[in-house]
């Protein structure tokens, strides 16, 4: 790999490589030095998790980085534009970490510079570093990725963190509930790549009746910010609420993940359960994104 744009992109075996490289790097196995090395984190979209958890793989790893958080400071502001900007970072920087509201944005930056390019969220698109740390969360919590059962609940049509996960998990047998208002559900070029793989996988409204079948639930928000009319948000913005009671008949491994931030979702009695792993996913960023990292950068170890 040479930069990460999709998870369509990414094998089988690619994953896995990194899944075992996070465990190393978590449990301190290898000497990764990222000394020297120097990421420009560009967003041009509100982020806390994936920016700080960026800052945070380089820097502990002795690595450095400079970054954005939207554009006021920056020449975008002078009309520079995308290719500009991004040919004048890649003369300062060893690997760029981008995430844009524009769908293909990511992909444009792979193709305009030389240096690695990571998409950190792209638009409505795909965000394939958070599709790794939820691989490693499911891993971690599960013991493997094959033949899961997993419901993706909220907004699944806006929502990119569930577009690359399920395809990311497309190689590992999973059966999926796919709980969402009716228009928010999965796009159908996601559907047809499930398709083409032969697998598993129901539309429903009501995330309930499975309940007792799930190894994960897959919480995300409705993406407010993506509505072109308030109004048609408000109706739907309540319509998934995973409270501790809806979790009373659940099995002993499940965990409910979410890529946060949530809004509310997710109540707070959840927070206590043994169940609850979605902050533990967020730290497990960390260690993925340094596993990334390592093997764009064609590290040695
Ligand atoms: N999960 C995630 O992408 O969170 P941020 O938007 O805070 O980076």
């Amino acid at each position: 790999m040479k930069n990460l744009i999709s998870m369509r992109d990414v094998s089988s075996e690619d994953i896995l490589k990194l899944i075992n490289l996070a465990v190393k790097i978590e449990k301190k196995e290898v000497n990764v030095d990222f000394t020297g090395k120097l990421a420009a984190l560009l967003f041009f979209e509100p982020s806390t998790r994936t920016h700080f958890s960026f800052e945070t793989a380089v820097k502990k790893l002795g690595g450095n980085t400079f970054s954005m958080s939207g554009t006021s400071s920056t020449s975008v502001k002078k009309g520079e534009t995308l290719s500009d900007t991004l040919m004048t970072i890649s003369m300062y920087a060893d690997i760029i970490v981008m995430r844009h509201v524009i769908e293909g944005a990511a992909r444009f930056a792979a193709e305009t510079v030389d240096i690695p390019v990571i998409n950190a969220g792209d638009g409505t698109n795909q965000h394939p570093t958070q599709a790794m740390l939820d691989l490693y969360s499911i891993q971690k919590t599960q013991g493997s990725l094959k033949n899961l059962t997993i419901g993706m609940v909220g907004d699944l049509r806006l929502g990119r963190t569930v577009h690359s996960l399920s395809q990311a998990l497309s190689d590992f047998n999973p059966k999926f509930y796919f709980a969402s208002p009716s228009h928010l559900q999965m796009p159908n070029y996601i559907k047809d790549d499930l398709d083409k793989k032969g697998i598993v996988y129901h539309e429903i409204e009501d995330i309930k009746e499975v309940m007792h079948e799930l190894d994960i639930m897959y919480v995300t928000r409705i993406q407010k910010e993506r509505f072109a009319v308030l109004e048609d948000y408000e109706k739907v913005k309540d319509s998934y609420i995973i409270t501790k009671k809806l979790l009373e008949d659940v099995k002993d491994n499940f965990k409910v993940l979410h890529p946060l931030p949530r809004v509310n979702e997710i109540t707070k009695d959840v927070d206590d359960t043994e169940y609850a792993y979605y902050f533990q996913q967020a730290r497990n960023g960390v260690f993925m994104r340094q596993a990334i990292i390592t093997s764009l950068l064609n590290l040695k170890y």
